[in-house]
Protein backbone atom coordinates (compact mmCIF):
# COMPACT_ATOMS: atom_id res chain seq x y z
CA UNK A 1 0.00 0.00 0.00
CA UNK A 2 1.48 3.43 -1.13
CA UNK A 3 1.75 6.16 1.80
CA UNK A 4 -0.81 8.62 0.73
CA UNK A 5 -2.86 5.61 0.56
CA UNK A 6 -2.41 4.51 4.29
CA UNK A 7 -2.62 8.17 5.13
CA UNK A 8 -5.79 8.42 4.19
CA UNK A 9 -6.97 5.13 5.35
CA UNK A 10 -6.17 5.69 9.18
CA UNK A 11 -7.24 9.28 8.66
CA UNK A 12 -10.96 8.36 7.69
CA UNK A 13 -10.56 5.76 10.76
CA UNK A 14 -9.71 8.25 13.71
CA UNK A 15 -12.14 10.46 12.28
CA UNK A 16 -15.04 8.43 13.28
CA UNK A 17 -13.57 8.23 16.71
CA UNK A 18 -14.55 11.39 19.66
CA UNK A 19 -11.70 10.53 21.45
CA UNK A 20 -8.31 12.05 20.46
CA UNK A 21 -7.33 15.70 19.65
CA UNK A 22 -7.15 17.56 16.35
CA UNK A 23 -2.83 17.31 17.36
CA UNK A 24 -2.74 13.45 18.35
CA UNK A 25 -5.07 12.88 14.61
CA UNK A 26 -2.20 14.82 12.96
CA UNK A 27 0.86 13.72 14.22
CA UNK A 28 -0.43 10.29 13.43
CA UNK A 29 -0.88 11.44 9.63
CA UNK A 30 2.51 12.84 9.71
CA UNK A 31 4.01 9.27 10.65
CA UNK A 32 2.73 7.56 8.31
CA UNK A 33 3.78 9.81 5.96
CA UNK A 34 7.51 9.03 6.69
CA UNK A 35 6.81 5.71 6.59
CA UNK A 36 8.44 5.24 10.09
CA UNK A 37 9.50 2.06 12.05
CA UNK A 38 7.27 1.18 15.19
CA UNK A 39 10.34 1.96 16.88
CA UNK A 40 10.74 5.09 15.40
CA UNK A 41 7.22 6.05 16.34
CA UNK A 42 7.59 4.81 19.35
CA UNK A 43 10.45 7.32 20.51
CA UNK A 44 8.55 9.87 18.56
CA UNK A 45 5.27 9.73 21.10
CA UNK A 46 7.16 8.86 24.36
CA UNK A 47 5.85 11.78 26.20
CA UNK A 48 2.13 11.52 25.14
CA UNK A 49 2.65 8.00 26.16
CA UNK A 50 3.36 8.91 29.68
CA UNK A 51 0.72 11.70 29.56
CA UNK A 52 -1.83 9.20 28.54
CA UNK A 53 -1.07 6.50 31.23
CA UNK A 54 -1.09 9.36 33.93
CA UNK A 55 -4.69 9.69 33.12
CA UNK A 56 -5.56 6.23 34.29
CA UNK A 57 -3.49 6.36 37.16
CA UNK A 58 -5.67 9.20 37.96
CA UNK A 59 -8.72 6.72 38.43
CA UNK A 60 -8.78 5.10 41.74
CA UNK A 61 -10.21 1.84 40.79
CA UNK A 62 -9.64 -0.18 44.33
CA UNK A 63 -11.92 -3.20 43.41
CA UNK A 64 -11.52 -4.52 47.28
CA UNK A 65 -13.36 -1.80 48.50
CA UNK A 66 -16.70 -1.11 47.53
CA UNK A 67 -16.92 2.68 48.09
CA UNK A 68 -14.45 2.97 44.58
CA UNK A 69 -17.15 0.88 43.06
CA UNK A 70 -17.77 4.35 40.45
CA UNK A 71 -13.98 4.55 40.19
CA UNK A 72 -13.36 1.09 38.98
CA UNK A 73 -16.40 1.51 36.41
CA UNK A 74 -15.15 4.73 35.13
CA UNK A 75 -11.71 2.79 34.56
CA UNK A 76 -13.08 -0.01 32.57
CA UNK A 77 -14.80 3.00 30.51
CA UNK A 78 -11.26 4.73 29.85
CA UNK A 79 -9.22 1.08 29.01
CA UNK A 80 -11.93 0.54 26.30
CA UNK A 81 -11.81 4.11 25.04
CA UNK A 82 -8.26 3.80 24.30
CA UNK A 83 -8.13 0.41 22.93
CA UNK A 84 -10.43 2.14 20.42
CA UNK A 85 -8.11 5.09 19.82
CA UNK A 86 -5.29 2.58 19.63
CA UNK A 87 -7.20 0.60 16.68
CA UNK A 88 -8.84 -2.15 18.45
CA UNK A 89 -12.29 -3.66 16.76
CA UNK A 90 -15.17 -4.73 18.55
CA UNK A 91 -14.34 -2.96 22.16
CA UNK A 92 -16.83 -4.44 24.68
CA UNK A 93 -17.01 -3.40 28.37
CA UNK A 94 -18.29 -7.01 29.43
CA UNK A 95 -20.31 -6.90 32.16
CA UNK A 96 -20.15 -10.22 34.66
CA UNK A 97 -21.24 -10.41 38.26
CA UNK A 98 -18.79 -8.07 39.61
CA UNK A 99 -16.32 -5.74 37.69
CA UNK A 100 -16.35 -5.76 33.56
CA UNK A 101 -13.81 -6.80 31.35
CA UNK A 102 -12.38 -4.62 28.74
CA UNK A 103 -12.61 -6.43 25.76
CA UNK A 104 -11.00 -6.04 22.60
CA UNK A 105 -9.46 -7.32 18.86
CA UNK A 106 -7.38 -6.91 15.61
CA UNK A 107 -8.14 -10.22 13.79
CA UNK A 108 -5.92 -9.27 10.79
CA UNK A 109 -5.99 -12.86 8.94
CA UNK A 110 -7.18 -15.88 10.22
CA UNK A 111 -4.32 -17.85 9.19
CA UNK A 112 -1.70 -16.16 11.38
CA UNK A 113 -1.53 -16.57 15.33
CA UNK A 114 -3.48 -15.12 17.79
CA UNK A 115 -1.88 -13.13 21.16
CA UNK A 116 -4.20 -12.64 23.91
CA UNK A 117 -2.79 -9.80 26.13
CA UNK A 118 -3.96 -9.75 29.41
CA UNK A 119 -3.78 -7.33 32.22
CA UNK A 120 -6.42 -6.02 35.32
CA UNK A 121 -7.42 -2.19 35.53
CA UNK A 122 -7.99 -3.04 39.11
CA UNK A 123 -5.68 -1.65 42.10
CA UNK A 124 -4.65 -2.61 45.53
CA UNK A 125 -6.38 -0.09 48.30
CA UNK A 126 -4.08 2.56 48.98
CA UNK A 127 -3.30 2.74 52.57
CA UNK A 128 -2.11 3.57 54.99
CA UNK A 129 -2.51 6.80 53.44
CA UNK A 130 0.29 8.93 55.63
CA UNK A 131 3.04 6.59 54.36
CA UNK A 132 2.99 8.02 51.41
CA UNK A 133 5.24 10.96 49.61
CA UNK A 134 2.54 11.88 47.17
CA UNK A 135 -0.73 10.97 46.41
CA UNK A 136 -1.41 8.07 45.21
CA UNK A 137 -4.01 8.85 42.53
CA UNK A 138 -1.90 12.38 41.51
CA UNK A 139 0.55 10.62 39.28
CA UNK A 140 4.52 12.13 39.73
CA UNK A 141 8.02 11.52 38.49
CA UNK A 142 10.51 11.10 40.80
CA UNK A 143 14.05 9.97 40.72
CA UNK A 144 14.80 6.91 43.13
CA UNK A 145 18.58 5.08 43.66
CA UNK A 146 17.08 1.98 41.04
CA UNK A 147 15.50 4.50 38.84
CA UNK A 148 17.98 7.21 38.49
CA UNK A 149 15.85 8.35 35.10
CA UNK A 150 12.65 8.93 37.15
CA UNK A 151 9.57 6.69 37.88
CA UNK A 152 6.19 7.39 38.36
CA UNK A 153 4.60 6.95 41.74
CA UNK A 154 1.16 6.03 41.61
CA UNK A 155 -0.95 3.12 43.10
CA UNK A 156 -1.29 0.95 40.12
CA UNK A 157 1.82 2.44 38.32
CA UNK A 158 3.68 -1.13 37.98
CA UNK A 159 0.71 -3.03 38.99
CA UNK A 160 -1.06 -3.22 36.61
CA UNK A 161 -2.20 -0.37 35.32
CA UNK A 162 1.38 1.21 33.61
CA UNK A 163 2.32 -2.31 32.59
CA UNK A 164 -0.95 -3.52 30.53
CA UNK A 165 -0.90 0.27 29.31
CA UNK A 166 2.35 -0.49 27.69
CA UNK A 167 0.74 -2.87 25.47
CA UNK A 168 -2.19 -0.40 24.41
CA UNK A 169 0.60 1.50 23.43
CA UNK A 170 2.32 -1.13 21.63
CA UNK A 171 -0.27 -1.94 19.72
CA UNK A 172 -0.69 1.31 18.64
CA UNK A 173 2.45 1.60 17.19
CA UNK A 174 2.20 -1.30 15.28
CA UNK A 175 -1.16 -0.51 13.74
CA UNK A 176 0.16 3.13 13.17
CA UNK A 177 3.12 1.64 11.45
CA UNK A 178 1.14 -0.97 9.92
CA UNK A 179 3.42 -3.38 11.18
CA UNK A 180 1.15 -5.87 13.50
CA UNK A 181 2.59 -8.90 12.73
CA UNK A 182 -0.23 -11.39 14.35
CA UNK A 183 -3.68 -10.98 15.23
CA UNK A 184 -4.51 -9.70 18.88
CA UNK A 185 -6.95 -9.71 21.76
CA UNK A 186 -7.24 -7.89 24.98
CA UNK A 187 -8.58 -9.02 27.86
CA UNK A 188 -8.17 -6.26 30.46
CA UNK A 189 -10.17 -7.21 33.57
CA UNK A 190 -11.21 -5.24 36.86
CA UNK A 191 -11.02 -8.06 40.03
CA UNK A 192 -7.90 -9.29 40.16
CA UNK A 193 -6.70 -7.87 43.11
CA UNK A 194 -9.54 -9.90 44.51
CA UNK A 195 -9.70 -13.26 42.94
CA UNK A 196 -10.75 -12.77 39.55
CA UNK A 197 -14.21 -14.65 40.12
CA UNK A 198 -16.13 -13.32 37.59
CA UNK A 199 -13.25 -14.06 34.65
CA UNK A 200 -13.29 -17.24 35.46
CA UNK A 201 -16.87 -17.60 34.60
CA UNK A 202 -15.99 -15.33 31.89
CA UNK A 203 -13.26 -17.94 30.21
CA UNK A 204 -15.54 -20.83 30.46
CA UNK A 205 -18.23 -18.51 28.52
CA UNK A 206 -16.14 -17.42 26.02
CA UNK A 207 -13.56 -19.84 24.66
CA UNK A 208 -14.61 -19.08 21.02
CA UNK A 209 -14.01 -15.36 21.61
CA UNK A 210 -10.77 -15.54 23.29
CA UNK A 211 -9.22 -18.59 21.17
CA UNK A 212 -5.70 -17.72 20.63
CA UNK A 213 -2.49 -19.53 20.99
CA UNK A 214 -0.33 -17.53 23.43
CA UNK A 215 -1.17 -15.20 26.08
CA UNK A 216 0.64 -12.33 27.01
CA UNK A 217 1.14 -10.84 30.30
CA UNK A 218 2.76 -8.02 31.93
CA UNK A 219 2.09 -8.20 35.62
CA UNK A 220 5.12 -9.56 36.95
CA UNK A 221 8.74 -8.13 37.50
CA UNK A 222 12.43 -8.53 35.73
CA UNK A 223 15.24 -9.19 38.49
CA UNK A 224 17.12 -5.88 37.56
CA UNK A 225 17.15 -3.59 35.07
CA UNK A 226 21.11 -4.87 34.26
CA UNK A 227 19.87 -8.66 34.06
CA UNK A 228 16.68 -8.41 32.27
CA UNK A 229 14.70 -11.72 33.05
CA UNK A 230 10.97 -13.43 31.43
CA UNK A 231 9.67 -15.08 34.03
CA UNK A 232 8.86 -18.41 34.24
CA UNK A 233 7.19 -19.50 37.22
CA UNK A 234 4.42 -18.36 39.64
CA UNK A 235 3.59 -19.85 42.95
CA UNK A 236 0.11 -20.26 43.52
CA UNK A 237 -1.74 -19.36 46.67
CA UNK A 238 -4.33 -20.97 49.39
CA UNK A 239 -5.61 -18.34 51.75
CA UNK A 240 -7.20 -19.35 55.22
CA UNK A 241 -8.38 -17.41 57.95
CA UNK A 242 -8.35 -18.82 61.64
CA UNK A 243 -10.46 -17.72 64.74
CA UNK A 244 -9.85 -19.16 68.27
CA UNK A 245 -12.36 -19.13 70.84
CA UNK A 246 -11.73 -19.68 74.20
CA UNK A 247 -13.95 -17.94 77.06
CA UNK A 248 -17.41 -16.69 76.25
CA UNK A 249 -16.75 -13.39 77.40
CA UNK A 250 -13.92 -11.09 77.14
CA UNK A 251 -12.77 -11.31 80.93
CA UNK A 252 -10.44 -9.40 83.64
CA UNK A 253 -7.23 -10.35 83.23
CA UNK A 254 -6.23 -10.42 86.74
CA UNK A 255 -9.48 -12.50 87.99
CA UNK A 256 -8.79 -15.23 85.58
CA UNK A 257 -5.37 -14.60 84.20
CA UNK A 258 -3.33 -17.85 84.53
CA UNK A 259 -6.19 -19.75 85.18
CA UNK A 260 -7.76 -19.87 81.42
CA UNK A 261 -6.79 -20.26 77.69
CA UNK A 262 -5.87 -16.75 76.25
CA UNK A 263 -6.99 -17.06 73.14
CA UNK A 264 -4.58 -14.57 71.92
CA UNK A 265 -1.78 -16.51 73.42
CA UNK A 266 -2.69 -19.81 72.07
CA UNK A 267 -2.79 -18.66 68.65
CA UNK A 268 0.33 -17.03 68.94
CA UNK A 269 2.06 -20.46 69.75
CA UNK A 270 -0.08 -22.55 66.99
CA UNK A 271 1.55 -19.81 64.65
CA UNK A 272 4.99 -20.31 65.74
CA UNK A 273 4.36 -24.03 65.76
CA UNK A 274 3.52 -23.87 61.89
CA UNK A 275 7.19 -23.66 61.43
CA UNK A 276 9.94 -25.33 62.56
CA UNK A 277 13.95 -23.74 63.77
CA UNK A 278 15.27 -24.89 60.19
CA UNK A 279 12.16 -22.90 58.37
CA UNK A 280 10.19 -26.20 57.24
CA UNK A 281 6.57 -25.98 57.51
CA UNK A 282 5.60 -28.53 60.17
CA UNK A 283 1.86 -29.36 58.63
CA UNK A 284 1.17 -33.45 57.67
CA UNK A 285 1.98 -34.21 54.23
CA UNK A 286 2.63 -30.32 53.35
CA UNK A 287 5.43 -31.03 51.16
CA UNK A 288 3.94 -34.66 49.95
CA UNK A 289 3.36 -33.10 46.44
CA UNK A 290 6.01 -30.68 45.80
CA UNK A 291 7.86 -30.68 42.78
CA UNK A 292 11.99 -31.28 43.48
CA UNK A 293 13.73 -28.98 41.20
CA UNK A 294 16.95 -30.81 39.97
CA UNK A 295 19.96 -29.65 40.91
CA UNK A 296 20.93 -28.73 37.45
CA UNK A 297 17.98 -26.55 37.15
CA UNK A 298 18.94 -25.06 40.90
CA UNK A 299 22.48 -24.19 38.91
CA UNK A 300 20.53 -22.41 36.19
CA UNK A 301 18.63 -20.30 38.43
CA UNK A 302 21.02 -19.30 40.69
CA UNK A 303 22.99 -17.65 38.04
CA UNK A 304 20.98 -14.51 38.63
CA UNK A 305 23.69 -13.28 40.79
CA UNK A 306 21.92 -13.15 44.62
CA UNK A 307 22.74 -9.69 46.07
CA UNK A 308 21.98 -10.12 49.65
CA UNK A 309 24.00 -7.14 50.86
CA UNK A 310 21.18 -4.80 48.21
CA UNK A 311 18.59 -7.15 48.82
CA UNK A 312 18.51 -6.31 52.97
CA UNK A 313 19.67 -2.90 52.18
CA UNK A 314 16.21 -2.47 49.82
CA UNK A 315 14.06 -3.64 52.89
CA UNK A 316 16.16 -2.63 55.99
CA UNK A 317 16.76 -5.75 57.11
CA UNK A 318 20.46 -6.42 59.28
CA UNK A 319 19.61 -10.14 58.52
CA UNK A 320 17.16 -12.64 56.25
CA UNK A 321 16.26 -16.01 57.54
CA UNK A 322 14.46 -18.78 55.59
CA UNK A 323 14.49 -22.57 54.80
CA UNK A 324 17.61 -24.33 55.60
CA UNK A 325 19.49 -25.13 52.10
CA UNK A 326 18.12 -22.63 49.70
CA UNK A 327 19.47 -19.65 48.59
CA UNK A 328 17.32 -16.58 49.18
CA UNK A 329 16.20 -16.53 45.53
CA UNK A 330 15.12 -20.53 45.81
CA UNK A 331 12.93 -19.96 49.09
CA UNK A 332 11.49 -17.23 47.32
CA UNK A 333 10.00 -18.89 43.85
CA UNK A 334 10.30 -22.66 44.05
CA UNK A 335 9.37 -23.74 47.67
CA UNK A 336 6.38 -23.28 49.40
CA UNK A 337 5.43 -20.76 52.33
CA UNK A 338 3.72 -20.06 55.37
CA UNK A 339 2.79 -15.94 56.81
CA UNK A 340 0.73 -14.47 58.68
CA UNK A 341 -0.70 -11.80 56.53
CA UNK A 342 -2.53 -10.53 59.69
CA UNK A 343 -3.43 -10.66 63.48
CA UNK A 344 -6.05 -9.40 65.51
CA UNK A 345 -7.93 -9.72 68.70
CA UNK A 346 -7.90 -8.22 72.42
CA UNK A 347 -7.38 -4.81 72.92
CA UNK A 348 -5.35 -2.43 71.09
CA UNK A 349 -6.81 1.24 71.53
CA UNK A 350 -5.11 3.88 73.38
CA UNK A 351 -3.40 3.31 77.04
CA UNK A 352 -4.00 -0.45 78.44
CA UNK A 353 -7.14 -2.34 79.53
CA UNK A 354 -6.38 -5.44 81.29
CA UNK A 355 -8.20 -7.87 79.61
CA UNK A 356 -8.20 -11.59 78.23
CA UNK A 357 -10.34 -11.54 75.06
CA UNK A 358 -12.74 -14.05 73.94
CA UNK A 359 -11.71 -14.47 70.67
CA UNK A 360 -8.23 -13.80 68.33
CA UNK A 361 -8.26 -13.96 64.66
CA UNK A 362 -5.45 -14.44 61.93
CA UNK A 363 -4.99 -14.43 58.41
CA UNK A 364 -2.31 -16.84 56.49
CA UNK A 365 -1.31 -16.96 53.11
CA UNK A 366 0.64 -20.31 52.18
CA UNK A 367 2.33 -19.77 48.34
CA UNK A 368 2.38 -23.08 46.42
CA UNK A 369 4.55 -24.56 44.39
CA UNK A 370 4.39 -27.09 41.28
CA UNK A 371 2.28 -29.58 42.21
CA UNK A 372 0.76 -28.94 45.30
CA UNK A 373 -2.81 -27.43 44.79
CA UNK A 374 -5.30 -24.98 46.87
CA UNK A 375 -7.55 -27.54 47.72
CA UNK A 376 -5.02 -29.93 49.17
CA UNK A 377 -3.11 -27.49 51.17
CA UNK A 378 -6.09 -25.67 52.26
CA UNK A 379 -7.39 -29.09 53.59
CA UNK A 380 -4.26 -30.28 55.18
CA UNK A 381 -3.44 -26.63 56.84
CA UNK A 382 -7.20 -27.39 58.40
CA UNK A 383 -6.84 -30.78 59.48
CA UNK A 384 -3.32 -29.71 61.11
CA UNK A 385 -4.49 -26.45 62.68
CA UNK A 386 -7.63 -28.36 64.73
CA UNK A 387 -4.90 -31.27 65.97
CA UNK A 388 -2.04 -28.56 67.43
CA UNK A 389 -5.47 -26.56 69.08
CA UNK A 390 -5.40 -27.62 72.80
CA UNK A 391 -8.97 -28.96 73.75
CA UNK A 392 -9.40 -25.92 75.68
CA UNK A 393 -10.35 -23.59 72.80
CA UNK A 394 -12.44 -23.77 69.65
CA UNK A 395 -10.72 -23.21 66.41
CA UNK A 396 -12.44 -22.69 62.77
CA UNK A 397 -10.85 -22.20 59.95
CA UNK A 398 -12.29 -20.44 56.54
CA UNK A 399 -10.62 -20.33 53.42
CA UNK A 400 -10.82 -17.68 50.88
CA UNK A 401 -9.71 -17.55 47.17
CA UNK A 402 -6.87 -19.60 46.11
CA UNK A 403 -4.82 -20.46 42.52
CA UNK A 404 -2.40 -22.66 40.96
CA UNK A 405 1.31 -22.18 40.82
CA UNK A 406 2.64 -22.05 37.10
CA UNK A 407 5.48 -22.80 35.37
CA UNK A 408 7.14 -22.01 31.38
CA UNK A 409 9.43 -24.26 30.18
CA UNK A 410 12.22 -22.63 29.07
CA UNK A 411 12.32 -24.69 25.77
CA UNK A 412 9.02 -23.43 24.63
CA UNK A 413 8.79 -21.12 21.59
CA UNK A 414 6.47 -18.92 23.63
CA UNK A 415 9.15 -18.42 26.27
CA UNK A 416 11.99 -17.85 23.60
CA UNK A 417 9.90 -15.42 21.60
CA UNK A 418 9.70 -13.48 24.53
CA UNK A 419 13.39 -13.59 25.81
CA UNK A 420 14.86 -12.45 22.17
CA UNK A 421 12.48 -10.00 22.83
CA UNK A 422 13.87 -8.42 25.56
CA UNK A 423 16.97 -8.96 24.30
CA UNK A 424 16.77 -6.88 21.17
CA UNK A 425 14.71 -4.22 23.43
CA UNK A 426 17.55 -4.10 26.36
CA UNK A 427 20.90 -5.02 23.73
CA UNK A 428 21.44 -7.77 27.14
CA UNK A 429 21.27 -11.47 27.65
CA UNK A 430 17.93 -12.48 29.28
CA UNK A 431 17.41 -15.35 31.31
CA UNK A 432 14.61 -17.39 33.14
CA UNK A 433 13.11 -16.63 36.80
CA UNK A 434 10.74 -18.18 38.70
CA UNK A 435 8.73 -15.77 40.61
CA UNK A 436 7.65 -15.54 43.98
CA UNK A 437 3.95 -13.81 43.02
CA UNK A 438 0.47 -15.32 41.83
CA UNK A 439 -1.16 -14.59 38.82
CA UNK A 440 -3.89 -17.48 39.52
CA UNK A 441 -5.30 -16.96 35.95
CA UNK A 442 -2.37 -18.52 34.11
CA UNK A 443 -2.94 -22.08 34.65
CA UNK A 444 -7.02 -21.79 34.11
CA UNK A 445 -5.98 -19.95 30.92
CA UNK A 446 -3.86 -22.98 30.25
CA UNK A 447 -6.95 -25.64 31.43
CA UNK A 448 -9.57 -23.61 29.48
CA UNK A 449 -7.90 -21.47 26.18
CA UNK A 450 -5.28 -24.80 25.86
CA UNK A 451 -2.79 -22.24 25.98
CA UNK A 452 0.36 -20.94 27.90
CA UNK A 453 1.03 -17.69 28.73
CA UNK A 454 4.39 -15.78 28.78
CA UNK A 455 4.73 -13.56 31.54
CA UNK A 456 6.81 -10.59 30.24
CA UNK A 457 6.37 -8.40 33.34
CA UNK A 458 9.02 -5.04 33.55
CA UNK A 459 8.85 -3.99 37.31
CA UNK A 460 11.28 -4.16 40.04
CA UNK A 461 10.60 -6.27 42.89
CA UNK A 462 11.42 -3.05 44.98
CA UNK A 463 8.92 -0.96 43.20
CA UNK A 464 6.43 -1.20 45.80
CA UNK A 465 3.36 -2.87 44.49
CA UNK A 466 0.74 -3.50 47.00
CA UNK A 467 2.96 -0.84 49.47
CA UNK A 468 2.70 2.61 49.79
CA UNK A 469 5.03 4.14 47.01
CA UNK A 470 4.46 2.28 44.77
CA UNK A 471 6.51 3.22 41.62
CA UNK A 472 7.54 2.57 37.77
CA UNK A 473 10.41 3.43 36.27
CA UNK A 474 10.16 5.42 33.22
CA UNK A 475 13.29 3.54 31.93
CA UNK A 476 10.83 -0.28 32.74
CA UNK A 477 7.92 1.39 30.96
CA UNK A 478 9.27 2.51 27.24
CA UNK A 479 11.60 -1.01 27.77
CA UNK A 480 8.15 -2.86 27.89
CA UNK A 481 6.79 -0.68 24.84
CA UNK A 482 9.92 -1.34 22.74
CA UNK A 483 9.84 -5.26 23.68
CA UNK A 484 6.19 -6.23 22.71
CA UNK A 485 6.44 -5.42 19.17
CA UNK A 486 9.72 -7.81 18.91
CA UNK A 487 7.29 -10.36 21.18
CA UNK A 488 4.92 -9.94 18.23
CA UNK A 489 7.69 -10.35 14.85
CA UNK A 490 8.95 -13.34 16.68
CA UNK A 491 6.34 -15.02 17.89
CA UNK A 492 4.48 -14.69 14.35
CA UNK A 493 7.94 -16.16 12.77
CA UNK A 494 8.01 -19.00 15.41
N1 LIG B 1 0.87 -8.72 39.71
C1 LIG B 1 0.68 -9.38 40.94
C2 LIG B 1 1.41 -10.70 41.04
C3 LIG B 1 2.90 -10.69 40.83
C4 LIG B 1 3.67 -9.56 41.05
C5 LIG B 1 3.50 -11.85 40.43
C6 LIG B 1 5.03 -9.60 40.84
C7 LIG B 1 4.84 -11.90 40.24
C8 LIG B 1 5.61 -10.77 40.44
C9 LIG B 1 -0.83 -9.60 41.15
O1 LIG B 1 -1.55 -8.43 40.90
C10 LIG B 1 -1.09 -9.97 42.58
O2 LIG B 1 -0.96 -9.13 43.43
N2 LIG B 1 -1.46 -11.23 42.84
C11 LIG B 1 -1.84 -11.66 44.14
C12 LIG B 1 -2.71 -12.88 44.08
C13 LIG B 1 -4.18 -12.63 43.96
C14 LIG B 1 -4.91 -13.95 44.05
C15 LIG B 1 -4.74 -11.63 44.91
C16 LIG B 1 -0.63 -12.03 44.96
O3 LIG B 1 0.37 -12.52 44.40
O4 LIG B 1 -0.69 -11.84 46.16
MN1 LIG C 1 -0.95 -7.53 39.16
MN1 LIG D 1 -1.36 -7.10 42.71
Amino acid sequence: MSCVCRTFFIFTNLRSLYFGSINYRLSIIIYNYKMSTTQDYIRENKQRFLDELFDILRIASISADPAYKDEVLKCADSVAKHLKVAGADNVEICKTKGYPIVFGEKIIDAGLPTVLVYGHYDVQPADPLELWTSDPFEPVVKKTELHPEGAVFARGSADDKGQFFMHVKAFEAMMQTSSLPCNVKFIIEGEEEVGSASLADFLEENKEKLSCDVILISDTHIYSNEQPTVTTGLRGLSYVEVEVEGPNRDLHSGLYGGAVPNPINVLSKMIGDLIDDKGHITIDGFYDNVLIVSDEDRKEMNKLKDDPEGYKKSIGLNDIQGEEGYTTLERASIRPTLDVNGIWGGYTGEGAKTVIASKAFAKISMRLVPNQTPEEITEKFTRYFEKIAPKSVKVKVTPHHGGMPYVLESNTKEFLAAKKAMEKAFGKEVLPYRSGGSIPITSLFEKVLGAKSVLMGFGLDTDAIHSPNEHYGLYNYYKGIESIPYFFEFYAQS
